[in-house]
Parts: C-alpha cells; sequence; structure tokens
C-alpha cells in the first residue's frame, strides 16, 4: 500500500494481494488495444500476484478457449513487447476466463458471484476485486447496482478481510450536472475510495515525473512562479481524425474527450503547490486547489479567448483527408468541435496574471503532447543590440512522443562578433534510460489493485473542472458555428487561435 508515483518503473516493490480483475466490455476495443496487453506486460515482468485471474465480461457468446485465442492474437498485435512468449503464455491463459451476460441480467450476476468464488477457490484469490468497467458511461450505474445486489461490492465500513474495487473509464459525466448526478448514483452502491476513475494520461511516466522534475530541482521550483514565468503553454495535438469513432465524438468533441480530463490535470500537475506528503489526498488536494482557482470565463473571454474549430478536408502527411462532416456516423452539418484554444487564469499567489494557453485538436500536423514554461527575457540592458536573436528562455516538457524535456537558453556563437543564439539542452527517456517507458494502463491497473489511488481522478477534482467549462459547452451548443470548418486538416486549427494569442503579443509554439 505504500507505492507513490515517484516510484522507478518496470520496479515493483509493493505488496498486491491477490484478486480477480473483472473486465465489463471485454470483447470490445479498449480491452484489445490496451487492458489484455498492459496486463500480459504485467505478468511478463512478474508484477502480478501469484493469486491472480482475469474474468472477461460480455454479451456475445465465447468459450473461454476462444476468448484466450482473441486475447493472444490482441497482445501480439498491440503489446509493447511482442511476440507473446509461448512458455508464459501457456501458464497465463490458464488464468483467463470469459463470463458472457447482458450488462443488466441479474441471473448474469448470479453467475458470475458462483463463478468468482469458484475462481478463489482455485487461484487464492480470496475474494478480492476489481471491477473495471471498459463500457459506454450509460452502463456505469446499472452494473455498479447489479453488482451490489448481487453482494459483488463489499461495504468498507462492514468488510474487513476482502476488498472490491470500480475503474470507471472516461468520461465521468458530460456536463458538471451529470457528473453530480453520476456520483450520487454510484455512492448509493459504493464508497468514493473504492472509485478509481481513470485519466490515463496520470499513468504516463512523463506526467508522473512532473513531481519529480518540479519538487526533486531546487533550480526549478523557485522560478516556478508569476515572477519568472511569462506564460505556460499546454497543447494536445494529434494527427488522426476520428476514425471509426464518429457517433462517440459527435456525442462527445474535444472540449468533453480531451480538455476536460486529460489537460485539466496536466494543468493541475504543472501549477499546484508541493503537497505535504506523497500520499494519494495530500496530492490530489494540491491538485484540486489549482482547480478551484481557475478564474471563470467572462463575456468578454467568450470573443477572445475561448476558441472552437472543426476540420475541413485537407492534407496530413501527405495524404489527403476528409474533411470532419465528410467522415462515417457524422451529420453533415455538424456543430462539434474537433479544436479547442482557450486561455485561463489562476487566481492565486503564485500565478496571479500568468496566462496558460491550451490548444488541443484532431488533423493537427503532428501527434505531440507537451507543457511548455516560457521564461520572461531579461531585462534589455546589455544586450539590446542582440534583440531579435535573444528569445525568452522555454522548458518542454514532451509528454508524447519522444518523452523527455527540453530547455532553450541563449549562447553566444564562437568568434569576435559575439552574436547570440538559442540552444537546447535535450533530455530524451528512451536514449537516457534505454527503454521506452512502460503503458500508462499497466501502472494505473497495478496501482488500483494495490489501493492506490494518487493516480486517479478524485470526485472534487472533476467536479471543478466541470464547473469551468459547463458554460462553455452550453454556450456552444445554443450557437451555431457557422464558420465551421474552419481550419484545413494539417494545419494547426484555425486562425482565431492565432489571433488569440497575437492580440496578447505571443506565439504558439511551432512543434
Ligand atoms: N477505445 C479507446 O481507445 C478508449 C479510450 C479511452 C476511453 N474509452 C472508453 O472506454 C469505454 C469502452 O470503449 P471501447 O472502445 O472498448 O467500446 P466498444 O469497442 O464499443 O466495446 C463495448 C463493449 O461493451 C460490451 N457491451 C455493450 N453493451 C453490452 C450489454 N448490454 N451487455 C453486455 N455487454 C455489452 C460489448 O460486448 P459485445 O461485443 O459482446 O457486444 C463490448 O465488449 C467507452 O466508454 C469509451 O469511451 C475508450
Amino acid at each position: 500500500m505504500s507505492s507513490h508515483p515517484l516510484e522507478e518503473p518496470g520496479v515493483s516493490s509493493r505488496f498486491i494481494d491477490p484478486c480477480v480483475l473483472v473486465i465489463y466490455g471485454a470483447t470490445g476495443d479498449l480491452t484489445a488495444r490496451k487492458l489484455l496487453p498492459a496486463i500480459y506486460n504485467l505478468a511478463r515482468e512478474g508484477q502480478l500476484p501469484s493469486q491472480f485471474a482475469i474474468v472477461g465480461f460480455a454479451r456475445r457468446e465465447k468459450t473461454h478457449e476462444q476468448f484466450r485465442q482473441e486475447m493472444k492474437d490482441a497482445i501480439n498485435q498491440f503489446s509493447r513487447v511482442k511476440p507473446v512468449d509461448e512458455t508464459l503464455w501457456k501458464n497465463f491463459e490458464q488464468q483467463i476466463f470469459y463470463h458472457q451476460s447482458e450488462f443488466d441480467d441479474d441471473k448474469g450476476y448470479q453467475g458470475l458471484d458462483t463463478f468468482l468464488k469458484d475462481l478463489d477457490t482455485r487461484f487464492g484469490t480470496k475474494g478480492n476485486r476489481v471491477f473495471y468497467l471498459s463500457t459506454q458511461p450509460r452502463f456505469f450505474t446499472t452494473i455498479c447496482e447489479k453488482l451490489h445486489a448481487s453482494g459483488l461490492i463489499y461495504n468498507t465500513h462492514t468488510v474487513k478481510d476482502k476488498w472490491s474495487r470500480i475503474i470507471i473509464e472516461k468520461p465521468f459525466g458530460h456536463d458538471l450536472e451529470s457528473a453530480h448526478a453520476l456520483q450520487k448514483e454510484l455512492l448509493q452502491f459504493l464508497s468514493e475510495d473504492q472509485i478509481y476513475r481513470i485519466d490515463h494520461y496520470l499513468g504516463k511516466e512523463t506526467v508522473q515525473n512532473l513531481m519529480v522534475f518540479r519538487f526533486a530541482n531546487s533550480i526549478f521550483e523557485s522560478l516556478w512562479n508569476n515572477r519568472y514565468i511569462d506564460h505556460i503553454q499546454i497543447t494536445v495535438g494529434e494527427e488522426i481524425g476520428i476514425g471509426r469513432r464518429g457517433a462517440f465524438f459527435e456525442e462527445a468533441g474535444l472540449l468533453r474527450d480531451i480538455v476536460q480530463n486529460h489537460m485539466m490535470q496536466l494543468l493541475s500537475l504543472v501549477a499546484m503547490e508541493p503537497p505535504v506528503s506523497l500520499n494519494a489526498s495530500a496530492i490530489r488536494d494540491e491538485k484540486v486547489k489549482v482547480l478551484q482557482a481557475l478564474r471563470p470565463f467572462t463575456e468578454e473571454d467568450f470573443k477572445t479567448s475561448i476558441v472552437r474549430g472543426q476540420y475541413g478536408s485537407g492534407f496530413v502527411n501527405g495524404e489527403e483527408v476528409k474533411g470532419y462532416r465528410e467522415e462515417d456516423n457524422v451529420d453533415p452539418k455538424s456543430n462539434i468541435e474537433t479544436f479547442v484554444a482557450l486561455r485561463l487564469f489562476i487566481d492565486n499567489w503564485r500565478w496571479h496574471g500568468v496566462p496558460f494557453y491550451l490548444r488541443g485538436g484532431k488533423r493537427l500536423p503532428k501527434r505531440a503532447t507537451e507543457i511548455a514554461i516560457q521564461f520572461k527575457l531579461p531585462p534589455g540592458v546589455l544586450f539590446q543590440e542582440h534583440d531579435k536573436q535573444h528569445e525568452p528562455n522555454v522548458l518542454a516538457i514532451r509528454i508524447q512522443p519522444d518523452e523527455g524535456t527540453a530547455l532553450k537558453i541563449n549562447c553566444k556563437v564562437p568568434g569576435p562578433a559575439s552574436p547570440i543564439q538559442p540552444v537546447k539542452m535535450d533530455f530524451r527517456y528512451g536514449s537516457y534510460f534505454g527503454m521506452s517507458p512502460p503503458e500508462a494502463y499497466e501502472r494505473l491497473i497495478l496501482d488500483c489493485m494495490s489501493g492506490d489511488n494518487t493516480l486517479f481522478a478524485r470526485e472534487d477534482e472533476v467536479f471543478n473542472s466541470w464547473a469551468l467549462l459547463t458554460p462553455v459547452l452550453q454556450a456552444w451548443q445554443d450557437t451555431d458555428a457557422d464558420c465551421f470548418p474552419n481550419y484545413q486538416a494539417g494545419t494547426w486549427g484555425p486562425e482565431l487561435a492565432e489571433d488569440m494569442m497575437t492580440r496578447d503579443g505571443r506565439k504558439w509554439r511551432l512543434l
């Protein structure tokens, strides 16, 4: 139970209780692409408890053997380490099972209860359960209600010798009101400390490293405030469009899909105060204070500091791609945003007056997630004649891909003329540590099994984030986006986003 987010990757020093992991939606895309490959890699690295089993839950008829074969195929396709190690697999597959049922079928839950008890006897899993809800959010309440009714969720006050936890995939609600409503429904059946709201960004090595970077290095922390920092940019760019997820995206949009969760988590980690310790509540308390201090948007902000965009056709990597409105399962007149740019302020002592610019989008020129801290220029008394070359220091933290950190500093070019040139000090995870970081899901699944919820979003984080963004969603819902599509696929978003920066005398970073 004593793990913390700074623990060395790939080395688990924790004791993890025996348990069964039940995956709801086990025949879905997420299970095949992320969850099973993550669990396989944990098994490969010897991080799972020896008393362990997995049960896939979905509605299609399937034998255990068919499910195992499908999962093996998925691991061979999607795992970061492949092909599957046959010797390991022979043992590992004996711990994988399939349970067929509809999510709302009482009989299916009674059958599951009997089956899990049988697994407890065979594998020594001691009644401990993780239920991973890899399903559409509309099923969350039904599944929890049925699990509770069939005795599969334990009351944490009365049951002390075994535990049950629920991992919930995003989105948690679709606005502030629905997030509160969902929380109220879930709390009828389980307690907050049994709910693990997964945001896979928090499981990324580079995101965990943010705290180490800030709080284990005195050189940065002392500059981490409005005296030295001019502004911060957070970019989450994807070159892919919405692919086969048209129906999903039409309901969600980019603000809900990326900004409300991933970007707000990055923002709170980069802006939080040092926590009093590394325990989950201390860290989450500090993160939530940042979200509470976000300045609500004004009417003026809607004109100047909030930009929505939607991609039209264009070229990405030399290939012609269609516009959002021409994608499958998308309304040809869709108002849904595939790009968002925002300017935020955090009204607290440290960040007063420092703008945080957020930009996220689909069909941008490249896949890149980055936090860039731009420092103020030093007083221009000595190098005025070099003003053009003299650029502000920028600390760029690359979350993905090419994980690492770069610091831009000004340097004298050798020779008598003394021109100044910005140079880059660059640290790359891959080349320095000689390994690519493990998948976020590996870390997070293991954390849940060990009862560590540090890297999962707490209810008040979710609510505060929705509180800021719900008025934006409402305003967008009420007004047609006449200008859509307003950026070409393969570009960095609409001109309005550029205008927002130009008005502030700043520029988006070229990534
Ligand atoms: N895919 C991703 O990369 C990704 C990333 C982040 C978050 N998420 C979230 O994760 C969740 C799952 O995504 P997904 O892409 O894996 O979904 P998906 O491919 O549509 O899979 C849905 C799963 O739910 C099962 N299911 C649906 N209705 C059911 C019912 N009434 N009774 C029993 N089983 C039922 C399906 O079983 P059958 O096949 O047997 O019908 C299937 O296993 C979603 O909330 C999504 O937003 C997904």
